[in-house]
């Protein structure tokens, strides 16, 4: 059976998915512990990658060449972009860009050189399957979630699909900057620092992936206290129960 990764940049967002893995073991390489097991039955190796473009092609590539995995799904944290998108709201990308990827003149702004693209599509089955889990979940939320917990009213979140997602080496953490990236890219609907990169290395490959991000902040003045109240209190709620419901739909 097809053996599918799971990867986190943060050790609170693994730590909150790795109780849901059965009989675990691990391997380490280059750093990275890859914990093997399985999740409502199917064959699943979940790892960190760290923060950063450069963290998650790595892992992504160590995932391909050397677990021999088939799928990679990236899940945490992203600022909200797009003026509908709320802290709280469940994005699954359909593609990814990095917006700090500018070698123009010689190729055009955001192009990655000599790939001929700048936007990297998701792989659709997994996208959709993903979404359908996360829509489940939302509507399960507000009798499964605290009122304590809830980063807005669950029964008011949203799982913004077909979303292009972009990614770039920053925290994004002035409405300035998210005011130029929402100018230069009025389709992006959240931003992060590892999708997009992903999106390249499993291109290279040929191998599907997809992202799904929890909105923890819009990104402006406030994103930094947004996002650590978010990562302490969230971050073990709609992932892991996103993916069980996945897995064993
Ligand atoms: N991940 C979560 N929030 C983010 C932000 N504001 N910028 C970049 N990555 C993020």
């Amino acid at each position: 059976m097809s053996r599918i990764a799971i990867v986190s940049a943060m050790h609170q967002e693994l730590r909150a998915l790795l109780p849901a893995l059965d009989r675990h073991q691990s391997a380490t390489v280059a750093g990275r512990t890859f914990h093997i097991g399985t999740m409502e039955g199917q064959p699943v190796v979940m790892a960190l990658s760290g923060i950063g473009k450069v963290a998650a092609a790595t892992t992504a590539t160590l995932l391909l060449q050397e677990i021999d995995v088939q799928r990679i799904v990236f899940t945490g944290a992203a600022g909200g972009l797009g003026t509908g998108v709320r802290v709280g709201d469940v994005v699954v990308a359909r593609e990814l860009l990095q917006h700090d990827m500018d070698a123009s003149p010689l190729f055009p702004r955001y192009e990655v050189p000599l790939t001929g693209r700048s936007r990297f599509p998701t792989d659709p089955d997994l996208s959709d399957a993903l979404a359908s889990a996360a829509l489940h979940c939302l509507q399960r939320a507000a009798e499964r979630i605290g009122e304590a917990h809830r980063p807005t009213s669950a029964s008011t979140a949203r799982c913004c699909t077909r979303a292009l997602v972009v990614s770039g080496d920053r925290f994004v953490a002035t409405a300035a900057e998210s005011n130029a990236l929402r100018g230069a890219l009025p389709d992006a609907l959240a931003v992060e620092m590892e999708g997009a990169a992903l999106a390249q290395v499993c291109a290279d490959f040929g191998r599907p992936f997809a992202v799904i991000r929890t909105i923890s902040d819009r990104a402006d003045d406030s994103a930094h206290v947004d996002f650590n109240r978010f990562i302490a209190e969230v971050a073990s709620v709609y992932t892991r129960e996103i993916l069980s419901t996945w897995m064993s739909g």
